[in-house]
Order: structure tokens, then C-alpha cells, then sequence
């Protein structure tokens, strides 16, 4: 293939990155969006393989085989509540990739550079290393945690904020000292800041929180998309400087949209360790009164239902966990047959991943038009019947508006309480992502429904087609 044609194939694949990315941007158009990715990375991989410059085939093709194959085989296994887990760990071979890539070009450094060119070149180097090494060691903690190998409590080292800027500052000091130094010294200053970069990524990520890991994945995925467009320059690959510069440009627009939907702000994210205290509102009221809560069973629940002409379902992550959406549909079903108005709110940080509830519910063939944003819906709240929370918890929790001490004070949520009466489907009394209890679960018009949803919402679909069967007897 001619330098041209790839030229073109680099920019037709880039055309097409970009239609899949709005594609994704919203539910109905996703699927066609992700065929586009599809499309678009094939024919980047077919061109890269095609370079003239490209050789070595026996040995690309076995390697491109067996990863994807590895690939395929863990993508179609994995669940959708460890998809963070997956994405920590891809982030990590990103980085590392570009780490590899980087001190590739630098050992192997091309011949004919101009004075200017070579600064330029080891600065690409230098800072596409950097990246790489921290989106590496991040990723595979931010993977750890996840998955529970490594606790998900945030770990701070003692003065913490200051190894942060000696770090910082070292790498921009070796970094001084790695561009227009003879070889063996350049060499040395860049694999002290590798262990430097690669303590860093240690460091911030253990930090962290579990509550907010999947904001930190996100970042580390942004993180991951600039390293690979600085090695996109360093190879003067152009298609990897625009893939790179779209995965790390929209990986910062999605961590900065997580944020405000938790109203915390990036740098209290990544540096503010929330989320591993354990933080706690008291289940006593202010004056020592202990709280109690009233709890129903799935045949009282069923009965809410046929009574409510209109239905508000707030799913969370205990669905996810649980698997219930495909039973809840039939439920769904059933309700809008009898003339009820049945709607889902959807909160942004609902379960462990944006969009988490849009996929499971387009995945059980849930209509897209009374799936409704938060915003779209909070307000309606208040002329409801019922409401159903399955499965959520933090996302419900009032105290985020009226408890300045909560940790999750300000974060934007779902006001469910204001309907008439609501039912939480949840296992016990215990608390969400966040480790906080919940003063809804103790509002008078609200009752709890204890079980694993799959069972409840199981239950109540068995009451609420046996009743509708013996009434059409
Ligand atoms: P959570 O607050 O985590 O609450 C989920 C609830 O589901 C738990 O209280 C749990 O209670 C219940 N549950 C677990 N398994 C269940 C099962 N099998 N059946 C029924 N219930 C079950 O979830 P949420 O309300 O969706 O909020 C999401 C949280 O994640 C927020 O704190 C948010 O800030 C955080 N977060 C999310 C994202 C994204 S992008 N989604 C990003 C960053 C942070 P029991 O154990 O009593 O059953």
C-alpha cells in the first residue's frame, strides 16, 4: 500500500472514529455508533499492518491473532457491573504501550533529525512516557480496587500532596535533563522518571476512594488517549494522534460530567480522598430518637401497584447486580396493559458506569421514550402515585439537599420522596456506594420491600399475573 493511500484510509478511519463517538452519544443511535468504531479501527489496523515500513508479518499476525482472540473471549464474558474493572485494566496496556513505545523510539531514535527536531522528538518521548508509566501503575491499582485484590478504603500517604508536587517537580527536572543530553546520561534521566511516573500513578489512585474509582478509571482512560497521541507524533502517525486526542479528550468531558453529577470538583476527585471513611449519617435523629423503618412484602407491593395510576421506577445498581431489568420489563408490561403511566428515572451516576441503567434497560427492550433523565423527571415526582426504587440507594438519598454534614451534600439526586408513597427494593438496610445511611428508608410514606430484586420483582410478577388472570376467569 503507498504512503497516500494509507493517508487516505488514516483519514476515512478518523472520519469514522469521530460518527461513532456521536453515535454513542445517545441510546437509540449507540449500536450503529459502535459498528462504526468497529469499521473505523479494522481498517486502521489494516492500513497499519499495510505500511510498507510494517514487516515481520508471521510474528504481527500470531500476536494480532492471540490478543484478539483473548480480547473477544473476555469482552463477551465479562458482566456488565465489572465492566469498570475491564476498561482499568485496558487503560493499563494503553499506557503501557506507550511507555514501550516511547523508550523504543528513543533507543532506536531516527537518524535524520534537525537540531530543533531531535528537542522536539525527545520531548515527545519524555512526556509520552511519563503519562504512559503513571496511566500504567494507575490503571492496574484502579483495577485492583475494583476487582477487591487491593481494599477500596483510600489510602493517603502521610503528606501526600507534597510527594505529589516533589514528584511532579522531579519529573519536570529530569525531564530538563534528558533532552539534548548525550545517550547514556538521557538514558538515566528517563528511567528515574519512569520509577518516579510509575510511583506516582501508585500513589494518586490508592488515594482514591472506591466510591470514586469510576471517575478515576475515566480520567486514567483520558489519560491513556494522550499518551497515545504523543506517541502518534513520536511515529508521525497521524491517525494516532487524532484517535489519542478523541479517547483523551472525551475521557476528561466524561469524568468532568461524572463530577457535576455528583457536584464534586475534579481536583477534589483526584486529590480529595472521598469516599473510603466510611462516612456515616447517624441512624438517631438530632434529639437521640431512633429511627424506624416499615417494611412490606411482595403481594402489598403488587397491590400499590394496580392501585397507582401512575408509576415512577428508579433503578440503581443493586438492579444491575441483581439482573432484574428483563422480569421488571414484563412487570412494566403488565402495568401499562391495565392504563398505568409507567415511567424510569435515570440519574447520571446511577450504578457503576455511565449510561449503566440506559444499556440494561435498552438490553431488555425497554422503549426509550419513558426512560427520562433526572432532570427530566424530577420535577414530576410530586404528582406520582408510587414509585419504585430497585436496587438504588445514594442516588435516593435526601440528605444530599438538606444535610450539610452528608458527604454527598449538594450531589444532585432523585426526589422520590416527594411522591405519594414509595417502595424501596433492596436486600437490608444497608447502606450504598457511598457508605452512608439513608433517612428515606424511614419517611412515613415510604416502605421497604427486602429481597434480591430479581426474586422481589419475580414474586410480585407471579401475584400481579395470577390476579389478572383470575379476573379475566
Ligand atoms: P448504591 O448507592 O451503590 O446502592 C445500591 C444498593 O443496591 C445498595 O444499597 C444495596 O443494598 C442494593 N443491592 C445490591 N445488590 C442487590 C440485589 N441483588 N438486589 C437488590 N438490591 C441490591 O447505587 P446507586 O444508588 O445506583 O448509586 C451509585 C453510586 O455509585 C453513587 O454513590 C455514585 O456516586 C457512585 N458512582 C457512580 C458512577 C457512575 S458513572 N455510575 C461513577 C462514580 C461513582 P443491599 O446491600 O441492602 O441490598
Amino acid at each position: 500500500m503507498n504512503s497516500q493511500l494509507i493517508t487516505v484510509a488514516y483519514l476515512f478511519s478518523g472520519i469514522l472514529f469521530i460518527l461513532s463517538l456521536g453515535g454513542l452519544s445517545k441510546q437509540s443511535t449507540a449500536k450503529q455508533g459502535n459498528f462504526l468504531g468497529i469499521i473505523a479501527m479494522t481498517i486502521a489496523v489494516a492500513a497499519t499492518a499495510f505500511d510498507p515500513r510494517v514487516g515481520g508479518y508471521e510474528v504481527l499476525g500470531v500476536s494480532v491473532s492471540v490478543g484478539a482472540i483473548i480480547g473477544a473471549v473476555l469482552a463477551a464474558r465479562v458482566a456488565m457491573t465489572s465492566m469498570p474493572e475491564l476498561v482499568a485494566i485496558l487503560n493499563s496496556f494503553g499506557g503501557a504501550a506507550a511507555a514501550i513505545v516511547g523508550v523504543a523510539s528513543f533507543l532506536d531514535a531516527p537518524q535524520q533529525l534537525s537540531d530543533a527536531e531531535r528537542v522536539i522528538h525527545e520531548v515527545e518521548v519524555f512526556i509520552g512516557v511519563f503519562i504512559g508509566a503513571v496511566t500504567f501503575t494507575g490503571s492496574v491499582i484502579a483495577f485492583g480496587k475494583l476487582r477487591g485484590v487491593i481494599g477500596s478504603k483510600a489510602l493517603p500517604l502521610p503528606g501526600r500532596n507534597f510527594w505529589n508536587i516533589v514528584m511532579l517537580g522531579g519529573s519536570i527536572y529530569l525531564g530538563t535533563q534528558f533532552v539534548g543530553a548525550p545517550h547514556e546520561s538521557a538514558a538515566l534521566s528517563l528511567w528515574i522518571m519512569i520509577g518516579v511516573a510509575s510511583l506516582f500513578g501508585v500513589i494518586m489512585v490508592l488515594a482514591i476512594g472506591g466510591a470514586d474509582m469510576p471517575v478515576v478509571v475515566s480520567v486514567l482512560n483520558s489519560y491513556s488517549g494522550w499518551a497515545a497521541a504523543a506517541s502518534g507524533f513520536m511515529l508521525g502517525n497521524d491517525l494516532l494522534i487524532i484517535t489519542g486526542a478523541l479517547v483523551g479528550s472525551s475521557g476528561i468531558i466524561l469524568s468532568y460530567i461524572m463530577c457535576a453529577a455528583m457536584n464534586r470538583s475534579f481536583f477534589n476527585v483526584i486529590f480529595g480522598s472521598f469516599g473510603g471513611k466510611g462516612a456515616g449519617a447517624s441512624k438517631n435523629t438530632g434529639n437521640g430518637e431512633e429511627l424506624v423503618h416499615t417494611s412490606i412484602d411482595a403481594d402489598e407491593a403488587a397491590v400499590l401497584m394496580e392501585d397507582a395510576q401512575e408509576v415512577i421506577i428508579v433503578p440503581g445498581y443493586g438492579m444491575a447486580v441483581a439482573q432484574a431489568q428483563h422480569l421488571l420489563f414484563e412487570v412494566v408490561k403488565l402495568l401499562i396493559e391495565r392504563g398505568t403511566k409507567v415511567r424510569f428515572a435515570i440519574h447520571p451516576v446511577a450504578g457503576r458506569l455511565p449510561g449503566h441503567m440506559n444499556v440494561l434497560l435498552a438490553e431488555a427492550n425497554v422503549p426509550y421514550d419513558i426512560v427520562l433523565e433526572m432532570d427530566e423527571i424530577n420535577a414530576d415526582f410530586a404528582t406520582t402515585d408510587l414509585v419504585l426504587v430497585i436496587g438504588a440507594n445514594d442516588i435516593v438519598n435526601p440528605s444530599a439537599l438538606d444535610d450539610e454534614s452528608s458527604p454527598i451534600y449538594g450531589m444532585p439526586v432523585l426526589e422520590c420522596w416527594k411522591g405519594k408513597q414509595t417502595v424501596i427494593m433492596k436486600r437490608s438496610m444497608g447502606s450504598g456506594y457511598a457508605g452512608i445511611d439513608n433517612p428515606l428508608f424511614y419517611k412515613e410514606n415510604s416502605d421497604m420491600l427486602f429481597g434480591d430484586a430479581k426474586a422481589t420483582i419475580g414474586a410480585i410478577l407471579s401475584t400481579l399475573r395470577s390476579k389478572s388472570s383470575s379476573k379475566a376467569a
